[in-house]
């Protein structure tokens, strides 16, 4: 189980329920719902399905190709194109590692939430707003969270590909789905739930000439889908060669974006009905956030405590709904343990068990610093989980297509693919991802308003850290492989 290199899934479903499991997170619960509201509600949807068919999918299937054809972790799979380009595999390996450290963070809060929320602490507290300021504000509380959520991703990703991850999401991702279904059917049935609803879907086509509106919905496809050169090439690295993958990119793509869209009825259902309480008719007016940790921790919250039935009804429904957000995220966690410990193995030849153990324990020290300052998750967040994301998969997709040939990945996968996979693959590949990557990266950056010294001083980490390990000899057993 520990060696390495050697472990794959049981079931093709086992593997599409990790990546649907790696894509389903926080951002499709409390920012995709949101993003519609914010960028032309319906209209949304087109840029949107724009940015899922000419980026999103695309590299969904790529990052699929990639890690089966080289059986690895993203730097191997780049040192394999050309020794040069491991130091790109490091750099998504390690950003997604940061991203975990303060992921776990939200998720402590919201371990904590699923305890106070059972307890209708909102109301002994004053109100939601108040409860998650003295959350926020209470580290042993937070860390009593982190410790139960790395100690649950921790055993998880201890147990291996098919005894731990695989069962976890075959576990874990139906049960989101059966609550999710419970709290869509709560709050479309809410009185008031219809004006909420018009809000999230009212297409305004004239939205879409607003340059940040594409850039929303290409930040938001990455994000969710997990596409960021790491999970999904480890976690295709453990199908079996002649596997079937693109379907499987297809399902993982439509699962993902329809859960939020199916998501997104519950959250604005609840909204209709706190509208329908407060007897406001724009959402605005609420003076509540509508997307971010400010919906999940304040508004949401604020609506339940006030169901009808409550306080039980209360208990009931803001637990479920905070067990569905642990469920979504521990589940992209996961996904994001694996592939550094992938990425040491395959260089180092560490096991899995020491290995896993090491990083969640890093993790954790690194979290302490978000658990006591919760303002520096955005500007690391705006380099890690934002910028980087769009840079390295822009140079991934290029790498892939001029320097390894998206033929060749496509002659590999076709024999066992239920769809095959045309030129059209390398038309995306080589022209139309990397210059939409390239546009909304340019766009992005000038429309910033700041870059924090802390950004800056986390993207030069990351890239520093990542030159050290790529100059670093491979293990003997495998030498040569890098070559
Ligand atoms: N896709 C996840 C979400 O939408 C986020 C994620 C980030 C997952 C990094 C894996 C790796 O929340």
């Amino acid at each position: 189980m520990s060696g390495p290199a050697s472990e794959y899934w049981k079931r093709r479903r086992g593997f599409i329920l990790a990546a649907i499991g790696s894509a389903i997170g926080l951002g499709n619960i409390w920012r995709f719902s949101w993003l519609c509201y914010k960028d032309g509600g319906g209209a949304f949807l087109l840029p949107y399905f724009i940015a899922l068919l000419i980026v999103g999918l695309p590299l969904i299937i790529l990052e699929f190709l990639l890690g089966n054809y080289f059986s690895g972790s993203s730097p191997k799979v780049f040192s394999r194109i050309r020794k040069e380009f491991e130091v790109l595999g490091w750099i998504a390996v390690i950003d997604v590692f940061i991203i975990g450290t303060y992921y776990a963070v939200v998720l402590a809060w919201v371990m904590d939430y699923i305890g106070l929320s059972a307890m209708n602490a909102w109301v002994s507290a004053g109100g939601a707003g108040k409860l998650f300021s003295w959350l926020i504000g209470s580290p042993w509380l937070v860390l009593i969270g982190l410790l139960l959520t790395w100690f649950i991703t921790w055993v998880t990703v201890f147990k291996g590909v098919s005894g731990g991850i695989e069962r976890a999401c075959t576990f874990a991702i139906p049960t989101l789905w059966v609550l999710s279904a419970i709290l869509v059917i709560r709050g479309i049935t809410l009185p008031g739930a219809d004006t909420g609803i018009n809000w999230y879907l009212t297409p305004n086509w004239a939205a879409l000439g607003n340059g940040q509106v594409w850039i929303d919905a290409f930040g938001q496809i990455l994000f969710t889908l997990s596409v960021m050169a790491a999970p999904l090439i480890v976690y295709a690295s453990y199908m079996p060669k002649k596997s079937e993958l693109p379907n499987s990119a297809w399902i993982t793509a439509f699962a993902n974006c329809g859960y939020s869209f199916f998501f997104g009825f519950a959250t604005w259902g609840i909204i209709g009905y706190l509208m329908a309480i407060n007897h406001v008719t724009n959402p605005a007016h609420l003076k509540v956030p509508l997307g971010g940790g400010g919906l999940a921790f304040v508004t949401i919250p604020t609506a339940v405590s006030k169901l009808p039935g409550a306080p039980v009804t209360s208990a009931v429904f803001g637990t479920i709904f905070f067990i569905i957000l642990w469920l979504a995220g521990y589940t992209s966690l996961i996904s994001i343990v694996e592939p550094m410990y992938a990425a040491l193995r395959d260089k180092f030849g560490v096991t899995r068990r020491a290995t896993v153990s090491a990083i969640s324990v890093l993790s954790i020290i690194i979290g302490l610093a978000f658990v006591i300052n919760p303002g520096y998750i955005d500007p690391v967040d705006f380099i890690t989980g934002t910028t980087n994301l769009i840079w390295v998969v822009m140079l991934e997709s290029i790498i892939a297509a001029y320097y390894l040939g998206v033929k060749k990945l496509r002659d590999y996968a076709n024999p066992y693919a239920e769809l095959k996979l045309g030129v059209w693959l390398d038309a995306l590949l080589m022209i139309v991802a990397p210059a939409s990557l390239g546009i909304i990266l340019v766009y992005g950056l000038l429309s910033t308003k700041a870059i924090t010294p802390l950004s800056a001083v986390v993207l030069l980490a990351i890239i520093i850290a990542s030159i050290l390990l790529a100059g670093m000899s491979w293990r003997k057993k495998e030498g040569g492989e890098a070559a």
